[in-house]
């Protein structure tokens, strides 16, 4: 009989979008299961949500590890044990490396807050409100090594004037948790 799929996500800090999809499939709107969330931050508030959701989590300190290869490998057995299929990043800040990459290679996707190629890395969302951008955007790309590079999956623009970063934040996160739902449904099929 075949199960529902089972999908890891990594995230390091508030988990919004861990928190939306984790609901999603919990609610059927996907067809799957979170089986797993790895975080790099055992403090973060996403780690509180995956407990309160009953959602196994691989919570670890990078530097409790010699190297990026050995905590990588850490996760790679986590997922296999957890026979996770898809990894969706959702504010997981590292680069993948190596390690996972060649595991689950073509199966690990990230959500970035802008319409990439712009505004890559760390505070996407103030970098382009701080240009005076006007359309702004979420990108969910297929990962490699490098820093939000890879395949383009889906994009969503829209439009904001205003002058207050919270309420673009709010807006970025609903864009977010829309986008990133309907991807892995898509994805999934
Ligand atoms: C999201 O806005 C996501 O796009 C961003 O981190 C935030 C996590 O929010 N990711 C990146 O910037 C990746 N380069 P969340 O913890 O509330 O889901």
């Amino acid at each position: 009989m075949a199960g529902k799929h089972k999908i890891a996500i990594f995230a390091s800090g508030t988990g919004s979008n861990f928190e939306a999809i984790a609901k999603a499939a919990i609610g059927g709107r996907i067809d799957a299961e979170v089986a797993l969330l790895v975080s790099d931050r055992p403090s973060a508030r996403v780690c509180e949500v995956a407990k309160e959701l009953g959602i196994e989590t691989f919570a670890f300190c990078a530097k409790d590890y010699d190297s990026k290869q050995e905590y990588e490998a850490a996760i790679v057995e986590r997922c296999q044990m957890a026979e996770v299929e898809l990894i969706c990043l959702a504010g997981y800040m590292r680069l993948v490396g190596e390690t996972l990459l060649s595991a689950y290679e073509g199966k690990i996707i990230n959500i970035h807050p802008s319409l990439l190629p712009a505004f890559k890395g760390k505070d996407a969302i103030k970098q382009a409100f701080n240009y005076g951008v006007k359309v702004f955007g979420v990108t969910i790309h297929y990962v490699d090594m490098s820093l939000d590079g890879g395949q383009i999956i889906a994009q969503q623009a829209f439009n904001y004037n205003g002058y207050d970063i919270n309420e673009l934040e709010t807006m970025f996160h609903a864009v977010e948790h829309t986008l990133y739902i309907n991807t892995i449904r898509e994805i999934l099929k």
